[in-house]
């Protein structure tokens, strides 16, 4: 429940990131040893990931002492199996195929289908891994991969994906000889997961570039890391700062991962202030209507998308938001039109014009960022929204009603 209209003010730090946590935990099943990962997310994704590194065999738990800490040793993997039941909770958890492959030799990893944001095809994950001297095939919604012993090779990704540089690189590290990948992801969580690599052992370079080599090493060992702030997260408070005309300052988040975004917000007349490690967004005149496009990094982010999309229906003129990394990603639409919204949706894009204000109303969460930008929306709103299904939101932002409300917002948990 969100009574909308108190303008945010004050500081709040951001939790670590939940995308770069997941493909780490995934990394670990490379190491002997045990890995252990600080300022993680108590998020229900990463218990997901847990259940399914408990599942191969893996141990694999929150240390008892330290809470945001995860403990990792995988010196022995019982069964190169991650099963239906768990994958389909997360689609991240197609990350253990990679390790698995080129540890084990074989890996049987259910497939994780689409999802409400799109078809989201593993086309690419999987000629990455038979690029690298993998048999892949399809069993029964299965993947099923197998080696007798990667080789170094050439891998031309046709689309940038970061899953799949991240599931093809983990690979590689393990496989004797030189590999390429050309048009890999350059996001933060894939440079975050080649420096660990790194530090346990691996041979990556040029990851945050398009074209990441990677030379084979015969083994890795467990290592403990700080795993960064989110910069999706960030970009969230910002967003909420930017809608509620507030004066915000977000801490614990490298601020170069941030930059289109921030980019975004100062076209919508945010006034910034940029830490290396902290970013103040203050909303001084009238929200400004921008253009934007989602992109591969460094382009604007798509699970920003929705935040931003609240934030120009309350800006003065016209704005175009153009989503172009996923096919069906503007679910919030609909929702925030029941808010009073003037959005039109055509093609690819969300055509606002910017309304002098919102009403409450009860919406509906359709998936993670979109029930992000609801929340923005409902910050900003006259009277009371309900957002239902915060499962959602549950499973990529720690505690956001207590962070909102130490920043001045009236939002409580109900149910
Ligand atoms: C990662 O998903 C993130 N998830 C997503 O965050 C994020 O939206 C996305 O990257 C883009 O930035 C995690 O890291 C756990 P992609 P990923 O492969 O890797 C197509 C969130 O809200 N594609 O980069 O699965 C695909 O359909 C989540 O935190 C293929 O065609 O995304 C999409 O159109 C949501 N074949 C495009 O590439 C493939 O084999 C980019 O997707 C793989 C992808």
């Amino acid at each position: 429940m969100v009574r909308g209209g108190a303008p945010l003010r004050g500081e709040v730090s951001v939790s670590g990131s939940k995308n770069s946590t997941l493909a780490l935990m995934a990394g670990a099943l490379l190491a002997s040893g045990e890995t252990r990962l600080r300022n993680v997310p108590r998020l229900r994704d990463v218990d997901t990931m847990l259940e399914i590194l408990r599942a191969l065999g893996v141990r694999a738990e929150w240390d008892a002492e330290e809470p945001r800490c995860v403990r990792i040793d995988a010196s022995s993997i019982a069964s190169p199996e991650a099963p239906y039941d768990l994958v389909r909770k997360m689609r991240a958890s197609f990350l253990v195929l990679g390790p698995l492959v080129a540890r084990c030799g074989m890996a049987r990893v259910s497939e994780p289908g689409g999802c409400a944001i799109g078809v989201r095809p593993i086309d690419q994950h999987l000629k990455g891994l038979a690029a690298l001297g993998a048999k892949v095939r399809l069993d029964h919604g299965y993947v099923e991969a197998s080696t007798t012993g990667l080789r170094g090779g050439r891998v031309a990704f046709d689309v940038s994906t970061v899953n799949g540089t991240q599931n093809v690189m983990m690979a590689a590290v393990l496989a004797p000889g030189e590999s390429v990948l050309e048009n890999a992801a350059r996001e933060p969580e894939v440079v975050e997961l080649a420096t660990v690599l790194n530090r346990m052992g691996a041979d990556v370079r040029n990851a945050g570039s398009d074209r990441i080599a990677v030379r084979g090493v015969a083994a890795l060992r467990g290592v403990h890391h700080d795993v960064a702030g989110d910069r999706i997260e960030a970009g969230t408070l910002l967003a909420a700062a930017m809608i509620t005309r507030g004066d915000v300052r977000v801490t614990g988040v490298d601020t170069s991962t941030l930059e289109s975004t921030l980019d975004k917000l100062r076209e919508t007349g945010a006034e910034l202030e940029v830490e290396p490690s902290a970013v103040r967004a203050r909303s001084l005149g009238a929200l400004q209507g921008v253009r934007a496009v989602t992109a591969p990094f460094p382009g604007f982010p798509t699970d920003m998308q929705a935040q931003l999309l609240a934030v120009l229906t309350l800006a003065k003129g016209s704005s175009v938001v153009t989503e172009r990394v996923f096919e069906n990603r503007f679910m919030h639409v609909p929702e925030l039109q029941r808010m009073g919204a003037d959005i039109a949706l055509s093609d690819r894009s969300a055509h606002v014009r910017g309304v002098a204000r919102l009403s409450g109303a009860p919406v509906m969460a359709t998936d993670l960022r979109a029930s992000a930008g609801l929340i923005v929306a409902a910050l900003a709103a006259d009277g009371e929204t309900s957002v239902s299904r915060v499962y959602h939101i549950d499973r990529g932002y720690e505690r956001i009603e207590e962070k909102l409300r130490s920043l001045g917002a009236e939002i409580r948990r109900e149910g």
